[in-house]
């Protein structure tokens, strides 16, 4: 009989021979670099509830990266994200569900880490596309409204456009944030960090404290764009901007999206 490219003579795939290292490469991926970052990117949105400039700041800092920032974004976000909702939805393909007939703490929350796992690749999917400027083709379609110059107020004028969409980053976001915090203590178990029950016992506190340390930045953050002046936010932007472009040395006469903005 044939054998296909990606089976052994044995019949086994590639993803069968492979499966130890797979996993331990999702489980990876999940804290570091996908975790980390979740955690970062909720911090600095939360920055929003200092001030709109001290958001941009941080806008700033990041956009400094120039033409390097689309690599690092792929390298270090899109693509571990990818590998890890594509494992995750292999996994979550083969579970068996026994919830109902077996209602205890630990079978509840596997059967939680995969629900928020599905919401979270949802959530994303749709988070990306209404804020990421890769997606400027589909303005007319509500994307891409994340303005890098305009950090709070583009925010801000997405976030307050519906209850819905404030309710779907409420329902994104706790999902997300419930996630990495259950998902740090099953990575604990798989790589042995946390392996007698008094041990679990002990980190299951310790994750369950960083999930609600890091809902309060994600909820700030969401509370903080929705409490934006936009108006207000937009005038304090385009000063920035102006010193940014002074800073560059470019002729901000020249530039009619400042003049376009400030008038
Ligand atoms: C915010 C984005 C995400 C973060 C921070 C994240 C983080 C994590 C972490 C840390 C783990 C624990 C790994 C382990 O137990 O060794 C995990 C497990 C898991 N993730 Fe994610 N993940 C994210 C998105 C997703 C997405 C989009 C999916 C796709 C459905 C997914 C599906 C899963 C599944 C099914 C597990 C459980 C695996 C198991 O226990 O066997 N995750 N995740």
């Amino acid at each position: 009989m044939e054998t296909r490219a990606s089976e052994t003579p044995s019949g086994d795939s590639f993803f069968v021979r492979n499966s130890f290292l797979i996993y331990r490469l999702f489980s990876l991926s999940g804290l570091l670099p996908i975790g980390g970052y979740l955690v970062i990117h909720l911090l600095t949105n939360a920055t929003v509830l200092d001030s709109p400039a001290t958001f941009q700041k941080q806008v700033y800092t990041i956009h400094s990266l120039g033409m390097l920032l689309p690599v690092v974004e792929w390298m270090f976000i899109f693509l571990p994200l990818i590998f890890h909702a594509v494992v995750g939805m292999t996994v979550i393909s083969t579970m068996h569900a026994n919830t109902a007939a077996y209602p205890h703490g630990p079978n509840i929350r596997y059967t939680l880490q995969r629900a928020t796992g599905m919401i979270a690749m949802v959530f994303i999917l749709w988070h990306v596309f209404h804020m990421h400027k890769m997606f400027a083709a589909f303005e007319g379609l509500g994307a891409a409204q994340f303005d890098p110059h305009h950090a709070a107020s583009s925010a801000g004028d997405a976030l307050q456009a519906s209850l819905f969409v404030q309710l779907g980053y409420f329902i994104g976001v706790v999902a997300c944030v419930y996630h990495l915090a259950n998902g740090l203590w099953t990575f604990g178990i798989t790589w042995g960090l946390w392996l007698s029950a008094a041990a679990q016992k002990r980190a299951a506190y310790i994750c369950g404290g960083f999930g609600v340390l890091v809902l309060v930045f994600g909820l700030s953050a969401l509370f903080g764009m929705t409490q934006v002046d936009t108006e207000k936010a937009r005038v304090i932007e385009d000063r920035m901007h102006q010193e940014q472009l002074r800073l560059q040395g470019e002729d901000v006469a020249n530039d009619t999206s400042v003049d376009d903005a400030v008038h």
